[in-house]
């Protein structure tokens, strides 16, 4: 079962000569609870594509569907309301509050939504993510791999029907990237999430279920 498809996206920034087609013609499904990774070069347009799919901008032409959801035509607030039920999202920088704990940070956009947390679904994950004992300690005094984890807790813990993920290992060193690697891989398995990840690594893309190029906002070919 296909969980996103793209159809003929296209976004263009800019006017005239100086228009950039950052996303020119994509069609695209992903299967869920498969892990795929966006691979190409910088500038090819994969942040723009998965700013798409996670309902963080809007395409100038063409449809994205997430999990039922049509994209096109929903109004901001609605929008708003998809990417908090629908999209988890980790970043290379990892975003954390820094004045909240590492359990403020996770349970925070659910309280946002003004939702109760699934406690043991929180302590489970906690467990996953070897959390467990840092809890109450704060972003700073954890190492970047810490703090990664912290920011793929917060972004399993609201089960968001896909998990994108912009160079999440883009930021830390080598061994912690492969740590953080795994556990994400883990949570994929484990919760049969669904897992779009961009990376320029292609050790690590090679851990992905299934690798789809984008060349000059194209995609280019797709194992
Ligand atoms: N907000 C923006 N305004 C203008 N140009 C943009 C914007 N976002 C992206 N671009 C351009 O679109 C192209 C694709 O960018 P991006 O999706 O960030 O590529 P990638 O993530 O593959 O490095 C690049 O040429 C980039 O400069
Ligand atoms: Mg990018």
């Amino acid at each position: 079962m296909d969980i996103v498809t793209v159809s003929h996206l296209k976004k263009y920034f800019g006017k005239g000569e100086k228009q950039v087609r950052a996303l020119d013609g994509i069609d695209l499904a992903i299967e869920k609870g498969k892990f795929t990774a966006v691979i190409g070069a910088s500038g090819s347009g994969k942040t723009t594509l998965l700013n798409m799919i996670g309902g963080m901008d809007i395409p100038d032409e063409g449809e994205v569907i997430v999990d039922g959801v049509k994209l096109a035509g929903l109004k901001e607030k609605q929008l708003a309301v998809f990417r908090r039920r629908k999209v988890g999202v980790i970043y290379q920088q990892f975003n954390l509050i820094p004045i909240l704990t590492v359990r403020e940070n996770i349970l925070f956009p659910v309280h946002l939504s003004g939702e109760t947390e699934d406690s043991a679904f929180f302590q489970e994950i906690v467990r996953l993510l070897s959390l467990t004992d840092r809890l109450g300690a704060y972003p700073h005094e954890l190492s970047g791999g810490g703090q990664q984890r912290v920011a793929i807790a917060r972004a399993l813990v609201a089960k968001p029907a896909i998990l994108l993920a912009d160079e999440p290992t883009g930021n830390l060193d080598s061994r912690s990237g492969w740590d953080v690697l795994g556990l994400l891989k883990l949570s994929v398995e484990t919760y049969h999430q669904t897992l779009i990840m961009i990376t320029h690594n292609l050790e690590i893309a090679q851990m992905a279920d299934r690798v789809v190029r984008i060349e000059d906002g194209r995609i280019r070919n797709q194992e």
